[in-house]
C-alpha cells in the first residue's frame, strides 16, 4: 500500500507491505528525507521526529534554509544524494554540466501513484502476474539550477514484502549534461548498527557469504568486469549483529542487472548508514542531450524481522513468480544430460547418439550438446562467432541429430556463446571491427577470445539471424547461453568518444535486447544462463533464463557451499546442478553417486558424465534419482527452502529442506562432510513443519516414525545409522492424518 499525507508544507510517503514499512518525507525545502525502513508501522505513524538536527560543524547549509545552521545536507538521511553542493558523503547522482561545473542537488517537484508494476527501460524488472501485482510510486525531483529531472520509482509488493527502487534522469534543458554517476538507490538508515553480508568468490567457487560489521570505513563490493561476475554477486544483506536464520532484523538488496555494479554501506559522522547500489561509476559516464533520459536498473529490497530464512523465501517467491518468465517458469523442466564433462571437444555424431541412447534408457529426458558443434572448434582457440553447424563432426545435420534424439523419447538442447568471437574465425576475418578492442593496443584475451561489441545493432542482428536459422533448422527446445571471459578493452567503432563511458551499460542493454528478441521469436525456448558457471548469476538474467548453471565446479562437496550461498537470494529452481564423474574433474575428490544426486537435486537437475563409464549399480541409481527428482519436483521447485545448518557451524554435516507451501509434505537432505571414529550421532533439527500436524518421517526410504511437526522441529531427528564421510541421506515427511 502507498499512502501520502500532507502535513503543513510537507508530504509524508509511507510504503507498506504485510510486514514492513518504508517511510520518507518531502520536507518544507523539498529535500526527500528517509525516515524509516523496517517492521510494519501503524497507519498514523509519522517518524519525522526521529530526525535530529544540530550544527555539527563543517556541515554547510543550503541557501534555501537561510540562517538555519542546523539544517545540513551533509548529515540528513536522504533518498537521493547529490554531488558538489554540500553533501560530502558518496553521491547517488553526479552531473557534469556544459559549463564545466559539477553539481547535482535535487528537490521534490511532484508525485504520482500507478496501479501495477513499473517497467525499466530496456532492462529486466519485476512484472505483474495474476498471482501478484505491484503498485508504483513515482516521485519527481528537480535539479535546483538546471533543467534536469529525476524520477524515483518505488514498487510495492504487499504480500511478498518486497519494495523496489529505480531512478530515471531526464535532461529537459537545452544544454548537454554528462551523468557521471547514477545509482539505483541511496538509503540513509538511522539508528541501525548492522553487519553486511556479501557474496564473494571466484570462477568455480562462487557466492560464499562473508559477514562484516558496517563501520565508518566503507564496505564496497562490485564488478567492473562487464558482467555481474564470479567475484561478487549483486546482492547483499544488512542485518542485526545477532541475526541468524530465524532471528533478527535483516534487509536484502538485490540488483536486477547483469553488468558492472556497486554495492556499498558506510556509516557517516552521525552514525547513519548510507546504503547504495547501482551501476558501477568506474568507467561510466553518460551524455544526455536535450530530452534524452537514462534509467537505472531495479534494486529489489526486502525486510524480515525473523532472520535470513524468511528473507530468502521472500526473494525466492518474488523472483520465481515475478522475474522468471516463459513456459518453464512453473512447467517441469526436463532432466538433462550435458556432454561437456563427458567429452569436452572430443565428440562426433556417433558418440552423441551413444550418450543419448544410454541416457534415454535411464529415464533422462534431454540431451544438451555443449561447446564444439559449430565452425572450426575442436579446442578453445577458434571458431566462436561462426555459428554454422559442423556437419562433418556431427556426421550429419543438426536436424538429423535432433530427430534421432527425439526418436529416443528425449528432447534436444544446444550450447551457444553468442557474445564472443575468436580471432581465428571467419566472422573475425570479415568483421574485426565487431570485436571490442582499442585501436593501437593489443587487446586482453580471456580464454583466447575477444568480446563482440554488443552495443552494435548489426552485431546483434547477425547473432539473431544465425541463432534463428539454427534453432529453426532442428528440434531444439533449450539453449545454454554461455560467456567465458571478463570484458575489457571498451572501444566501439560506432559510437563517438563522447559516448565511450556508455559502452559497458550499452553492452548489457544489447545482451538483453538480443535475449528478448530471441525469446519473442522462440517463446517456448528454455534458456539456461551460464558464464563459466555462475559468473552471471543475477536477478536480471532470471528474466530471460529461469535456470542458470550455478558453477563450473561440479564437486558435490564444494557445491554444498556454492549452493548454500546462492540460496540466500536465488530460488532453488534457478540453480543449474548436475551429477558428474568421480574423481571429480575440478577437485579430484570422490563422492558417492547417491550424494552427487542428492546435492544436484537441490536445483534444476541433470547429468554431466560419460554414462558408459558408470557401473550397473550406478545406472540403477540414475533411474531412481530421475524418478525421485520428479516425485519431489513440486517441493524443490515450488516449495519453501530452509537452510538447516550454517557454514560457520558446520561441524560435520550440511543439511537443507523443502517444505510444501501447504505444509503437507517435506523433504530434508543431509550430507556428512566430516566423519570420525567411534562417532557421536548425526542429528539435525527440521524447520518449517506445521507444529500441530503429525508427520510420518521416512528415513532412507525404510525407517519411519510418526511425530508432530513440533517434535521434529524442536527435538530434531537422529539418523539411525553411522554415516561415513560424504554420505548423504534423504528424509521425507508426509502428513499423517
Ligand atoms: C563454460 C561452461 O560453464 C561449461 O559448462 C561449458 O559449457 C564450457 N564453458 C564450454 O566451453
Amino acid at each position: 500500500m502507498i499512502s501520502v499525507k500532507k502535513i503543513a508544507d510537507e508530504l509524508l510517503f509511507t510504503l507498506s507491505t504485510n510486514n514492513s514499512s518504508y517511510q520518507m518525507k518531502a520536507d518544507q525545502y523539498g529535500v526527500l528525507l528517509h525516515l524509516f525502513y523496517g517492521k510494519k508501522l501503524n497507519d498514523a505513524d509519522d517518524l519525522s521526529s526521529l530526525i535530529f538536527m544540530t550544527d555539527m560543524g563543517f556541515c554547510g547549509n543550503p541557501a534555501c534554509v537561510g540562517k538555519n545552521r542546523i539544517y545540513s545536507l551533509d548529515n540528513l538521511p536522504q533518498e537521493v544524494s547529490g554531488f558538489g553542493t554540500g553533501d560530502y558523503r558518496d553521491s547517488m547522482v553526479a552531473l557534469l554540466h556544459e559549463d564545466g561545473s559539477r553539481a547535482a542537488e535535487f528537490r521534490f517537484d511532484s508525485y504520482e501513484i500507478l496501479d501495477g508494476s513499473y517497467k525499466v527501460d530496456g532492462m529486466p524488472a519485476l512484472y505483474d502476474t495474476s498471482v501478484t501485482k505491484g503498485e508504483t510510486l513515482i516521485i519527481t525531483m528537480r535539479e535546483v539550477a538546471s533543467e534536469v529531472w529525476l524520477k524515483l520509482y518505488y514498487g510495492v509488493y504487499e504480500k511478498e514484502n518486497i519494495i523496489t527502487r529505480a531512478a530515471k534522469i531526464i535532461n529537459k534543458g537545452q544544454r548537454n549534461i554528462t551523468v557521471e554517476r547514477l545509482l539505483s538507490m541511496n538509503l540513509d538508515m538511522m539508528f541501525f548498527d548492522p553487519d553486511m553480508i556479501y557474496f564473494t568468490g571466484r570462477h568455480a567457487f562462487e557466492r560464499a557469504p562473508e559477514r562484516v560489521p558496517v563501520k565508518h570505513a566503507k564496505i564496497e563490493v562490485g564488478s567492473v568486469r562487464g558482467t555481474s561476475s564470479h567475484q561478487y554477486n549483486p546482492s547483499f544483506i544488512l542485518c542485526d549483529h545477532n541475526a541468524n536464520e530465524e532471528f533478527g532484523n535483516c534487509y536484502g538488496f538485490c540488483l536486477a542487472y547483469s553488468g558492472n555494479f556497486i554495492a556499498a554501506a558506510q556509516k557517516d559522522q552521525k552514525n547513519q548508514v548510507r546504503v547504495q547500489m547501482g551501476i558501477h561509476p568506474n568507467g561510466f559516464s553518460y551524455l544526455l542531450n536535450q530530452d534524452e533520459e537514462l534509467m537505472t536498473p531495479q534494486v529489489i529490497m526486502s525486510f524480515s524481522d525473523s532472520g535470513f530464512t524468511t528473507l530468502s523465501q521472500q526473494y525466492h517467491d518474488i523472483l520465481r513468480e515475478n522475474m522468471c518468465r516463459g513456459k518453464y517458469k512453473h512447467e517441469k523442466r526436463p532432466v538433462l544430460i550435458n556432454n561437456w564433462e563427458a567429452t569436452y571437444f572430443d565428440f562426433n555424431g556417433e558418440k552423441l547418439i551413444h550418450i543419448a541412447k544410454q541416457a534415454s534408457e535411464l529415464g533422462i529426458e534431454m540431451l544438451v550438446l555443449d561447446d564444439g558443434w559449430f565452425g572450426k572448434r575442436d579446442d578453445d582457440f577458434s571458431g566462436l562467432g561462426d555459428w554454422f553447424v559442423n556437419e562433418k563432426k556431427l556426421e550429419g545435420t543438426l536436424k538429423q541429430l535432433g530427430e534421432s534424439v527425439n526418436a529416443m523419447g528425449m528432447k534436444f538442447g544446444l550450447w551457444f556463446e553468442p557474445e564472443m568471437i575468436s580471432e581465428d574465425s571467419d566472422l573475425y576475418r570479415e568483421h574485426p571491427e565487431w570485436a571490442l578492442a582499442i585501436p593501437g593496443r593489443e587487446p586482453n584475451r580471456g580464454r583466447y577470445q575477444l568480446t563482440l561489441d554488443m552495443s552494435r545493432a548489426d552485431v546483434r542482428d547477425y547473432l539473431l539471424g544465425r541463432m534463428t536459422d539454427i534453432l529453426s533448422s532442428a528440434p531444439i527446445m533449450y539453449v545454454k547461453w554461455d560467456l567465458n571471459r571478463s570484458i575489457c578493452d571498451m572501444y566501439s567503432h560506432v559510437s563517438g568518444k563522447e559516448h565511450s563511458g556508455e559502452l559497458y551499460h550499452k553492452y548489457v542493454l544489447g545482451v538483453y535486447d538480443l535475449l528478448e528478441r530471441l525469446l519473442k521469436r522462440f517463446p517456448d525456448l528454455l534458456i539456461e544462463g551460464c558464464s563459466g558457471g555462475g559468473g552471471r548469476f543475477d536477478a536480471g538474467m532470471l528474466y530471460y533464463s529461469p535456470q542458470i548453471w550455478c558453477s563450473d565446479n561440479t564437486d558435490a562437496i564444494n557445491r554444498l557451499t556454492i549452493q548454500y550461498g546462492t540460496s540466500f537470494f536465488y530460488p532453488i529452481s534457478s540453480v543449474g546442478s548436475h551429477v558428474s564423474a568421480c574423481p571429480n574433474h575440478q577437485t579430484g575428490r570422490t563422492v558417492p553417486f547417491q550424494t552427487r544426486g542428492d546435492v544436484a537435486m537441490a536445483g534444476s537437475f541433470g547429468y554431466e558424465l560419460d554414462l558408459g563409464k558408470i557401473s550397473e549399480e550406478e545406472k540403477e541409481q540414475v533411474k531412481k534419482q530421475v524418478d525421485r527428482f520428479h516425485a519431489f519436483y513440486n517441493l524443490t521447485h515450488e516449495g519453501d527452502y530452509y537452510r538447516l545448518t550454517t557454514l560457520e557451524n558446520n561441524d560435520s554435516c550440511m543439511a537443507w529442506a523443502f517444505v510444501a507451501k501447504d505444509k503437507s509434505e517435506a523433504m530434508l537432505t543431509l550430507v556428512k562432510t566430516q566423519s570420525e571414529g567411534n562417532p557421536v550421532p548425526t542429528h539435525v533439527f527440521m524447520k518449517g513443519l506445521d507444529p500441530d500436524k503429525n508427520y510420518k518421517c521416512i528415513i532412507k526410504d525404510d525407517t519411519s516414525v510418526i511425530n508432530s511437526g513440533s517434535a521434529f522441529v524442536n527435538a530434531g531427528i537422529t539418523i539411525p545409522s553411522v554415516m561415513m564421510q560424504y554420505e548423504s541421506v534423504i528424509i521425507r515427511f508426509e502428513e499423517a492424518l
